[in-house]
Order: C-alpha cells, then structure tokens, then sequence
C-alpha cells in the first residue's frame, strides 16, 4: 500500500478555473489527493476566470467535468466534501478589476499558508496576472506560482513571460510544469539510470548505437484547435514533452536529486544539442498533418477540418527529428524523436537500441539488444536480449524480452502526473519543475528549426489518420539503415 503524506494546510487559486485543464486535470487530482488524505480539510481552493459563475454554478460546473471529462463519480459522498473546499471568483485578472477584492477576501486568514497561484491561462497573460496579484497585496511570503507549458511561443516571449514574472517572484517560487516529468515511469528513468551500476557502462556511444523517443497519440486537436494551429507539435510537444524526455535520457550523473543539480544536468544537454539550420532540415526533419482516416476503426476528420469549416493551415500535428548532442558521451549517436496526433495508438516509449556484437558467432540472425521504457499506456519496460530458441533442429538465436509490466508487478493505482506535481508545489519541491534557462535554452534550439521552416517553401506533409505518419519519417530512418519500432 502507498502511503500518503499530509501535505500541509494551504490555498490554492486556480486561474483559468473553467478551462479545459482545470477541468479535466486539475480538480479530479485534487480530488484524489483529498481522497487519500493527502490534502487537510481546511485547504482552499479558489477558481478564477472571467466568466459570471455563483459558487455553486462554479461547483456544479466542476462536478460535471469530473463526471464526463475524467469518467468519476461526483456523487461519492467525500467528493462533495472535497466540493467544499471549492470558491469562485470572476474576474478579468489581468486588468483592475472591481472584483480583486473577492479574492482578497476569499483568501483572508491564510496569510500564514503556503498560497499557490496555478496559471492555468494562456501564457500570454501571465505577466499581467503576477502584476495584478502585486497590486492586489495577495503575494505573501509563502506564495509561489505554477506556469503551465507550452511558456510562451519561442525564446523572444518566453523571456518576457520569465522576465514579467520574475519581477513579482523569485525564481524559487516559480514552479514551470511540463506534467511529462510527473509520470511515474519518466521518474523511474532517473532511479533506472542512477540506482543500477548495470547501466552506466553502457550508456554511451561505446555501446549505444541509437535512440528513439516517441509520444503518439490518437486524439486529434479536439476543442483546442485554436490554440494548438498557432502551436504545431513543435512548440506544444517537443519544445517541452520530448526534449524533457531526451534530457533525462542523456543528461550525466547529478550530484543529488535536489531540484538545481538535476536541473543543472539537464541543461547542459539542451546546450550540446546541434542546431539544425536550413541546410539541415531536409536530412533532419520531417512535418506530417493529419487528413480524415480511421483510428480505433472509428472515421475521423482531417486537420482542416478540425479547426472549423473552410480553415486551411500549414500547421504540423507530426514531427519526426534526427537529433544529435555534441558531447563526449553522446557524439555520433542519434536520437531519433517523433510525437503526433491521429496516429495508430497511443504509445509513449523511449527505446535505446545497443550495438550489436563485435563478432558475430551466430550469423545474422541476432537482433540487437534494446531497453524499451513503456511511458504510457501499460507502463513498463522490456529488456530485449538474444536466447537460443528451445528445441531441437539447431542453434537459432531468438529475440525475447524481460517483460516488467507495473500494471502486474504493482497494485497501486498510478496517480496523474497532475497529482503529485500539484503536491510537490505544496512542499516546495521544485526537482520536477523547469527552471528559467532550462526552458529558454530549448526555445533557443526550436527556434532555430522552426525558423528553418519559415525560411523554406515546404509545407508538411499529409498522412491520413490511424497511418504511423508520413512516408517521409520512416525515410528519415531508413537513409541510416534503422528503421522505428511500431506503432502497434
Ligand atoms: P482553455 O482555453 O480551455 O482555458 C483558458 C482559461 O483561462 C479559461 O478558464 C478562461 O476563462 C481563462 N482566462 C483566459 N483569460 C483570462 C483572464 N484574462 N482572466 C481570467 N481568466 C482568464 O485553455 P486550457 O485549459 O486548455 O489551457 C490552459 C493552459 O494550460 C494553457 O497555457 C495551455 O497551454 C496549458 N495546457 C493545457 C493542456 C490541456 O490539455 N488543455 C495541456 C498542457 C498545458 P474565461 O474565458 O471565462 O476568462
Ligand atoms: C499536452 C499537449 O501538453 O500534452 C497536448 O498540449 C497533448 O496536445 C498532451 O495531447 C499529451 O499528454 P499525455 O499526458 O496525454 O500524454
């Protein structure tokens, strides 16, 4: 059984209450962390957006998304305590707003209280809000603040937002998410990497002949087509999910897990990644969006129109990426990534594939051995390694993995990334939160791609839905004789 640490007393202040994440993320967390008694009973939690919610439309409204968009049951008696716990106020929190005072006044008495502000908006207006909560006097010693991803749109806004925010608090209460280092199995990477001796010997070059990192989903933009035609898969999937990935992959040994030497690590690897120019992007990288298909044997729209009738778009919902870090450890070998929408499965894995022997006894048949971390679904790993087949009728060399599934390992529900994000901000623990030059550092290096997109005539390329994506990627990996690991 987990055991669940009382996290203690606070407030929290969502703003952007109403939106999609708030909805389908942020409150069933809370909700299970209250459930396992994690959150004390006098917290308080205030939504914030402009819309004209009472209390109890706002609770109503809460109860609903937690009944559709996260399939639970909000008539379970202890979520209507944890409804309790949930205030609304409206108000437009960039601007001075005649309804500062109601959150003010929502948070009396918590002076003393750890105060999370969780900007769930869109980060254009992070800067304005950090001002506003200023003005406002609700910025007291023990406030931080949490930004949601993607922080800003390249590296010119991401500074600002940093630079706008850091005038209001100091970087040790900023809490930058990417909820990709809250999964449990992005976690392990780290205790997999650091608390085996087994693999640094032959996690380098030496041994290391590639590495892939794919995020695939199956959903397309949904409801958020908006947003995501002004993002692409590089700036809401790379920038942070995969380049978080590739860095906890690559980065050295820290020092100790406190939050700055991981940090650290990691940002030495967004610095040695080489850029790729307009020269590269050809050999390099590859665009794909989406047209109608069938997923999950279901027919689904095209891209276009996803975003509403007579849109059109140059937007990428699929990258693929040759990915090279120019260090000692890492010189020569390729990380390949790739992330999109509608493809055949929903599939996060990092696969690192070994050179194969220096000598071949047993012909050609030996596949290489790979180590295969299963993100999601079915979170895992597989150690795939050469046996002999069982059986008479000769020698032949077989291909098998060393199967841990945590599903069967381990009983335990796997909490949301959400979950313990949301309880780390509480502690203060800022280890799986990105620090400043960490996420400017990676805007840098897409920026650079991106801006080698603009500068070409290329438009992506189109791959119908429930395909693995465009013919292009696998070419990408074809032209150094590896080809990916399937998406089914
Ligand atoms: P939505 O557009 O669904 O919600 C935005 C929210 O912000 C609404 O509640 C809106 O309410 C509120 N809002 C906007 N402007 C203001 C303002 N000036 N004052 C007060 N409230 C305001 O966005 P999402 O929930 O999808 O995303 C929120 C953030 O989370 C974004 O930064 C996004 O990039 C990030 N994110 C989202 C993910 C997702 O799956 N949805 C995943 C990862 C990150 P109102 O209009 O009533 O003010
Ligand atoms: C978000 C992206 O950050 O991650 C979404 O904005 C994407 O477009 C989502 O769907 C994927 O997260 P997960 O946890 O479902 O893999």
């Amino acid at each position: 059984m987990a055991e669940f640490v009382p996290v203690p007393s606070f407030d929290l202040v969502v703003f952007g209450a109403s939106g999609d994440l708030a909805m389908r993320k942020l409150f069933p967390s809370l909700f299970h962390r209250f459930k396992d008694g994690q959150i004390p009973r006098d917290s308080r939690i205030v939504g914030v957006a402009r819309q004209g919610f009472t209390r109890d439309a706002f609770r109503a409204s809460v109860s609903e998304g937690f009944a559709t968009l996260a399939k639970g049951d909000p008539t379970d008696p202890t979520y209507q305590a944890f409804l309790g716990l949930i205030d609304y106020v409206a108000l437009d929190a960039t601007k001075a707003d005649d309804a500062w005072p109601l959150l003010v006044q929502a948070l009396a008495g918590g002076e003393d209280k750890v105060r999370v502000f969780y900007l769930s908006t869109p980060p254009s207006v992070f800067g304005g809000i950090c001002a506003r909560l200023r003005e406002a006097g609700l910025v007291s010693a023990a406030s931080r603040v949490v930004l949601e991803k993607p922080l800003g749109r390249d590296l010119a806004s991401a500074k600002a937002i940093n630079d706008a925010v850091a005038d209001v608090f100091s970087e040790d209460r900023v809490y930058r998410i990417d909820h990709y280092l809250g999964k449990e199995t992005v976690q392990n990477l780290l205790v997999l990497r650091f608390a085996n001796a087994l693999f640094e010997p032959v996690w380098s070059r030496a041994s290391i002949d590639h590495v892939q990192i794919t995020v695939a989903e199956t959903i397309g933009v949904g409801s958020r087509g908006d947003y995501y035609d002004k993002s692409g898969a590089m700036r809401d999937m790379v920038q942070n999910h995969l380049l978080q990935l590739l860095c906890l992959v690559a980065m050295e040994p820290p020092n100790s897990v406190d939050a700055d030497a991981i940090r650290t690590e990691k940002i030495k690897v967004l610095q040695a990644l080489v850029p790729i120019g307009p020269k590269d992007i050809e050999s390099h990288t590859v665009r794909g969006q989406y047209k109608a298909g069938l997923v999950d044997g279901e027919a689904v729209k095209a891209y276009f129109d996803d975003l509403g009738p007579g849109r059109t778009s140059s937007t990428e919902t699929y990258v693929a990426l040759k990915v090279e870090i120019a260090n000692w450890r890492w010189a020569g070998v390729p990380f390949y990534l790739r992330t999109g929408k509608r493809l055949p499965s929903r599939r996060s894995e990092i696969v690192v594939t070994f050179r194969p022997p220096p000598h071949s006894l047993f012909g050609k048949d030996a596949s290489p051995n790979q180590l295969v971390m299963r993100l999601q679904p079915d979170e895992g790993m597989e150690m795939w390694l050469q046996i002999k087949e069982p059986g008479p009728g000769g020698l032949r060399v077989k291909s098998v993995p060393l199967d841990l599934s945590y599903d069967t390992a381990f009983t335990l529900r796997y909490p949301d990334a959400y979950e313990r994000l949301l309880m780390d901000v509480v502690r203060g623990n800022l280890s799986l939160f990105m620090r400043k030059d960490e996420v400017e550092s990676a805007w840098a290096w897409v920026d650079q791609v991106i801006g080698a997109w603009e500068a070409s005539d290329a438009s992506p390329h189109h791959y119908a839905s429930g395909s693995d994506g465009p013919l292009q990627a696998a070419l990408l990996l074809d032209r150094d004789g590896r080809h990916w690991r399937s998406l089914v």
